[in-house]
């Protein structure tokens, strides 16, 4: 028989509870998460959000709260009535260890079926099992701990915008395509058969209409949506914090982000200062492989073509520069893990790998025929390597020149053996404004020129003229916030002329009748006295999950889905009844037919 709650009121929450309340009286609720039956001991710990409390129930004091004890079960819902005691043993894995509740009441108010996995921190059940049951997943202290910081640290940068006298507003779900690089996600009207909605992948243009609408500093906290393939850090819905101001320049919202993204690391507990330090987006390809480099570590890149004769290069088929980097101490890397790193780096692009180990008594390579020792000494300069390195070198076909297609192969080698050598200080948070990305570039999928961030990114002014002649010469005024090598947000300062605005979609390749199918009324609302703006976004879900010390953003996010895009618990995406379909015009056809 179950119990009612009736008119029985908590007195405090399970984890509060400390050796300055023993002797009160309490009322606890919370979920069964052990029960120990010692005979005449019996004991519960009792959860709720705040933690664990141990209850314990006497047979010969309280003999009919015990006998009720008896029938509980792990995850049973229950109050408890009774008196806060100093343990005589206290429990320092606890942090309610000093004390425990001897129940004079047990009231069971709901039962629970024996859950698929224990609900314990340091459990292993597969993610799957988890997401499936997210609602059990999230009894632990874990999700209790980073939906808690996600909160707080919203909550901070909507007091910082505030005080930076920002307006959160909110603009529409149910809108038009906005280009960001992904596919959308369509919503089929019902009323305007045939035509449909796309939910937003940012609230870009309206935000800059915002703009335009005289709001002059616009925030908002927001959900985006993306189809596109997912990892650990994408979701196909995430949470932006999208800002815009009118008349900035550059500084000012690299200001307002330092602001947001120091105070947001103060709420956990991180300390951090500004400014922050600025990377030309050439020179973090160059030395890092990278337009999001990791900072915590060194391990940069050379360029060392200079080492490889014309002969050697013609045997070893280079072209396009040569680019290395010295991983310490691991000279003594056996040759099945060369070949290792040789096919990682064939998988991702290079056209070969050549190694040179630094020893006390000289160094040798695995291409000292074709180079011969001089230039493998003067690799190990370049590259400043010690006694115990191994020289990675990479070479890779440009498909593009002056892409340094060999110094991004050689950047994803350095964040593996960076990971593997146990040379990244976890304790560190580098942050890092990167700028002077290129306005375009080049899509082999496509075989055109793509814009490089999205179509609404400013120019540098000197470059407007070589927009139809030299695109690939363009400069953008875009920008992008790296923390730990993991990009945080990307912005720049806007196109606010509708000329310019009209000619770099024209570049893009779009018709003018593409032009004002997709874009007519943002172009239309750009002559209309459009002042100078610019903006940024920061991934809210990739913030929290770095300041949280998770490695992927689903353990930040209360109902994630799996990198199918699909939420195992609720079901979706599902069919829906032919009922809907006809409202909607709507026939599905077999996928290949
Ligand atoms: P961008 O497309 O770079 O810029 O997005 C900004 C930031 O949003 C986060 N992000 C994601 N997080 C989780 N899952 C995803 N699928 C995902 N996609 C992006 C990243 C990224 O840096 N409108 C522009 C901003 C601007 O120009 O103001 C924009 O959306 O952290």
């Amino acid at each position: 028989m179950l119990d009612f709650l009736g008119n029985l009121k908590r007195t405090h929450y399970c984890g509060d509870l400390r050796a300055k309340d023993a002797g009160h009286d309490v009322v606890v609720m919370g979920w069964v998460a052990r029960r120990r039956d010692l005979g005449n001991l019996l004991f519960l710990d009792v959860r709720d959000r705040s933690g664990i409390v141990q209850v314990v129930f006497n047979k010969e004091t309280h003999p009919e709260a015990h006998a009720k004890a008896e029938q509980a079960r792990s995850e049973f819902v229950v109050a408890v009535e009774g008196k806060v005691i100093q343990r005589q043993k206290s429990n320092p894995e606890l942090a309610t260890g000093e004390v425990e509740i001897l129940a004079s009441r047990l009231h069971i108010l709901n039962t629970a079926k024996t859950p698929p996995f224990q609900i314990e921190d340091d459990i292993n059940a597969a993610e799957e099992t988890r997401l499936r049951y997210r609602y059990l997943d999230l009894r632990r202290p874990r999700p209790h701990r980073n939906l808690a910081l996600r909160h707080k640290i919203f909550l901070e940068i909507r007091r910082t915008m505030d005080e930076s006298g920002f307006l959160e507003v909110e603009t529409p779900m149910l809108t038009r395509s906005t280009p960001e690089g992904a596919r959308d996600y369509l919503v089929p009207s019902r009323v305007h058969h045939g035509q449909f909605y796309a939910l937003p992948q940012s609230p870009q243009i309206f935000k800059q209409i915002l703009m335009i609408g005289g709001l002059d500093r616009y925030f908002q906290i927001v959900k985006c949506f993306r189809d596109e393939d997912l990892r650990a850090d994408r979701q196909p819905e995430f949470t932006q914090l999208d800002v815009e101001m009118s008349f900035p320049r550059q500084e000012d919202i690299f200001n307002v982000i330092e602001t947001v993204m120091v105070r947001a690391c103060a709420v956990a507990g991180i300390k951090t200062e500004a400014p922050f330090p600025h990377m030309l987006y050439k020179d973090a390809v160059r030395k890092y492989g990278n337009d999001k480099p990791d900072l915590r570590f060194g391990m940069e890149l050379h360029e060392v073509t200079e080492a490889f004769p014309a002969e050697a290069k013609s045997k070893l088929q280079i072209e396009g520069n040569v680019f290395a980097f010295a991983a310490p101490g691991a000279a003594g890397y056996s040759r099945k893990q060369l070949d290792e790193l040789t096919e990682k780096a064939k998988a991702s692009g290079a056209r070969g790998a050549y190694f040179v180990k630094v020893a006390a008594e000289g160094a040798t390579s695995t291409v000292e025929k074709l180079i011969g020792p001089a230039n493998i000494k003067k690799i190990a300069e370049l590259c400043a390597a010690k006694t115990g390195d191994l020289i990675v070198a990479v070479s890779a076909k440009e498909e593009i020149k002056g892409t340094e297609a060999a110094a991004l192969v050689a950047g994803q080698l350095r964040l593996q053996l960076g990971e593997a050598l146990g040379v990244i200080d976890k304790t560190q948070w580098k942050f890092l404004w990167l700028t002077g990305f290129p306005l375009f570039e080049w899509s082999n999928s496509d075989k055109t020129w793509v814009s490089a961030q999205h179509p609404f990114t400013g120019i540098v002014d000197e470059d407007l003229d070589k927009l139809e002649a030299a695109p690939w010469e363009v400069r953008s005024k875009g920008y992008d916030l790296v923390l730990n090598g993991v990009e945080l947000g990307s912005g720049s300062i806007r196109i606010h002329r509708q000329d310019v605005q009209e000619r770099l979609f024209k570049a893009l390749g779009l018709t003018e009748e593409q032009l004002r199918r997709r874009f007519g009324f943002f172009l239309d609302a750009l002559t209309y006295g459009t002042p100078p703006h610019g903006g940024i976004a920061l991934g809210l879900d990739r913030v929290v999950m770095l300041l949280a010390g998770e490695k992927s953003i689903r353990e930040v996010i209360a109902f994630g889905k799996t990198t199918a895009a699909v939420d195992l618990m609720a079901e979706s995406p599902s069919e829906v009844d032919k009922e809907q379909l006809d409202q909607l015009g709507i026939r599905i056809i077999e996928s290949g037919s």
